[in-house]
């Protein structure tokens, strides 16, 4: 049982410091939101993360697990400090640091023992190093630290599962020994572990993460060509995933990458790329084909039902991704803007969502399920994943609206069996014949 201490009690921190609860730790979480560490503490977690509260509940309630928004109650016995907050977009596409250094300064004027200072943060190359001067800028000199950098590596929706069954562990120090104690924090985890240094374990971060928005990027590009030539991407990526060199993850076609992090993460590389004198193209390539994708399906619409000014569009999904209720970068954002701008009035449908969307788009009408969107709506938009979409009453979903127009964002309908049931059916990348006129809308319509 090792003591640690987690600054930033968000998806990554709350997710770190129950985990390590769980494997039978003394863990601390500390968040200056008073308002998320009062409902911590009274059991409820403040977003939605699959299986979250519960393992946050049973581990306060054997006591290994604790919340406060006091540093010095934090760090007074923690033999591990992990960083894990945030490290939003700077108005140049930089990661902005600003919460980065209150951390390093709170936990430097409060600690009065040796500690392994471990940054879970997404930083940019070098941060580690900066960080190592501000502790010893601000901590009493005779207090020995060390800054270990430990990228995390989980998804949202899935965030339990991927931490508790990693690739890899990444760990960079100076300090090999230091790694190693952080190192034995993982053991039971039973995954490959990889000691590095600092700036070369920042690195991998991004690299990641910027490489699975490429592959999604180009699945998009690939998409596009196939809708030309009337090929079928999805088809297309089950094909090149059987290429053990490939694999199949992270090639499904559709609106493109959002979330808190791959948008955030490419532009801050391409930036510190940028200003290093590098000539980042493929990184700006990757950003601009994602801007695209959201483009494209308003082209797709237009071609469909004409001008949009007047239309009601349904919009079926709204978080980033499904098993979230995380809007941040949302794609359904940038697509509703698109929409709204051209006169369409938007309805809108999400599982769990619905309640931050509306702080984001109180103009839009949120139903109480997708049948309720689909009534009176010229064309719904597929935008998010969700499984229960796949298992919609489509007749009465076609029945319900003024045209049976279903652009589906995300691939999750088979073509044939919509256009069977009399729907207007457009994918990302299933090669169609000929351009759609309007008559063919009305035809199915009547
Ligand atoms: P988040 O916004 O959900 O949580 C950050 C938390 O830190 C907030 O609760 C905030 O109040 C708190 N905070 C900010 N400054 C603080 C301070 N000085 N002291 C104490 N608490 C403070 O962010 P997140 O999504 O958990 O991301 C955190 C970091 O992890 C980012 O760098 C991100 O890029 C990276 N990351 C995120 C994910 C993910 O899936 N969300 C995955 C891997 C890495
Ligand atoms: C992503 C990475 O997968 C994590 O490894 C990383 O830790 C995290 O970012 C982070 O640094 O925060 P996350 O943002 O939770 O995780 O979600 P993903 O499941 O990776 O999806 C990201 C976006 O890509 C979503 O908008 C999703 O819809 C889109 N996506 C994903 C596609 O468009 N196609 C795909 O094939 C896969």
């Amino acid at each position: 049982m090792r003591k640690i201490s987690v600054i930033g009690a968000g998806y990554v921190g709350l997710v770190t410091g129950t985990c390590f609860a769980d494997l039978g730790n003394q863990v601390i979480c500390v968040d200056i939101d008073e308002e998320k560490i009062a409902k911590l503490k009274a059991g409820t977690i403040p977003f939605y993360e699959p299986g979250l509260e519960e393992m946050v509940r049973r581990n306060a309630q054997s006591g290994r697990l604790r919340f406060t928004t006091s540093y010095p109650e934090g760090i007074k016995e923690a033999e591990f400090v992990f960083i894990a907050v945030n490290t939003p977009s700077g108005a140049e596409g930089e990661a902005d640091l600003k919460y980065i250094r209150m951390a390093a300064e709170g936990i430097a004027k409060v600690m009065d023992h040796p500690l392994i200072i471990v940054n879970k943060s997404t930083v940019p190359i070098g941060t580690g190093d900066w960080m190592a001067e501000i502790v010893e800028e601000y901590a009493h000199p005779e207090i020995e630290f060390t800054v270990v950098s430990n990228p995390e590596f989980l998804r949202e929706g899935a965030a339990i599962g991927d931490f508790l069954n990693p690739d890899r562990i990444v760990l960079g120090s100076t300090n090999r020994e230091a790694a190693e104690q952080v190192a034995q924090l993982y053991l039971s985890l039973r995954a490959p572990i990889m000691i590095t240094d600092l700036r070369t374990a920042e690195m991998i971060k991004y690299a990641s993460n910027a490489y699975l928005a490429n592959r999604i990027s180009f699945i998009n590009e690939i998409a596009s060509i196939c809708e030309k030539l009337g090929a079928d991407v999805k088809e297309v990526a089950i094909g090149m995933g059987y290429d053990k060199r490939i694999g199949p993850d992270y090639l499904d076609a559709g609106l493109g990458w959002g979330g808190s992090c791959f948008p955030k993460d490419v532009k801050a590389l391409e930036h510190m790329a940028s200003i290093h004198g590098c000539h980042p193209q493929l990184l700006r390539a990757v950003m601009e084909i994602n801007r695209d994708q959201r483009r494209l399906i308003i082209q797709t619409l237009r071609e469909i039902v004409g001008t949009l000014h007047g239309k009601t569009i349904g919009i079926l999904g709204l978080a980033f991704k499904p098993n979230t209720d995380d809007m941040r970068e949302a794609p359904s954002i940038e697509v509703i803007h698109l929409l709204t701008s051209e006169g369409a009035r938007i309805k809108a449908y999400d599982p769990v969502a619905m309640e931050v969307a509306k702080g984001i788009m109180p103009d839009v009408t949120y139903c109480s399920d997708p049948y309720q969107m689909a009534e009176g709506s010229d064309a719904l938009i597929a935008v998010t994943e969700w499984n229960e979409f796949q298992h919609l009453d489509m007749v009465r979903v076609k029945e319900l609206m003024r045209q049976p127009v279903l652009i589906d964002g995300r691939n999750i309908y088979d073509p044939q069996k919509l256009g069977e049931l009399g729907f207007i059916y457009r994918g990302v990348g299933r090669g169609y014949e000929g351009p759609t006129v309007i008559s063919e809308v009305k035809k199915a319509a009547s």
